[in-house]
């Protein structure tokens, strides 16, 4: 399961999650990493709305805590029905509304109390903005990846 933070505007006129150019980018590396195809893993976001600014176009805010909030519930039912083994948290809000205050360390484990692990990694759209440490930040969310890769992979064979 990936949860990512709120859809933007390419999300909302699609109607579909990680679809925007941060959102393909991302799932263009999962599906890679994983080679699994995008349909098999259960993708969504913390807030279920575009939190935008209003203008003529709308621009892309973050959501606020009582967006978070608000969506909550409706998160934890995915979460409950999806019953996943590993949850990867695509940035901070998404990881802290699984595990609230517990410091943002991407690519470390840490064990969610539904009994899966979150694998937390950089939001995509950080790492297209970070130009020069791009490649770094990418490489890093490979090996993340491949680590879900190999939990679930250890999984599958029963160990
Ligand atoms: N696309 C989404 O739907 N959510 C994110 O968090 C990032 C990209």
């Amino acid at each position: 399961m990936v949860i990512g933070e709120a859809p933007g505007r390419v999300e909302t006129e699609q109607k579909r999650p990680f679809v925007g150019r941060a959102g393909s980018y991302f799932v263009g590396i999962l599906t890679d990493v994983l080679e699994r195809k995008r349909e098999s893993i259960y993708i969504t976001n913390v807030v279920k709305i575009w939190p935008r600014i209003q203008t003529p176009r709308g621009r892309t805010r973050p959501p606020t805590k009582r967006e978070e909030e608000f969506f909550l519930p409706l998160l934890r039912e995915e979460i409950g029905i999806v019953r996943p083994r590993v949850i990867i948290a695509v940035g901070r809000t998404a990881f802290n509304a699984l595990v609230p205050g517990k410091e943002f360390s991407p690519g470390v484990w840490v064990e969610g109390h539904g009994g899966y692990s979150i694998m937390p990694v950089y939001h995509p759209a950080y790492i297209l903005r970070r130009q020069r440490s791009m490649k770094e930040l990418e490489d890093g969310l490979v090996r993340a990846i491949e680590e879900v890769r190999r939990r679930l992979d250890h999984a599958a064979k029963g160990c």
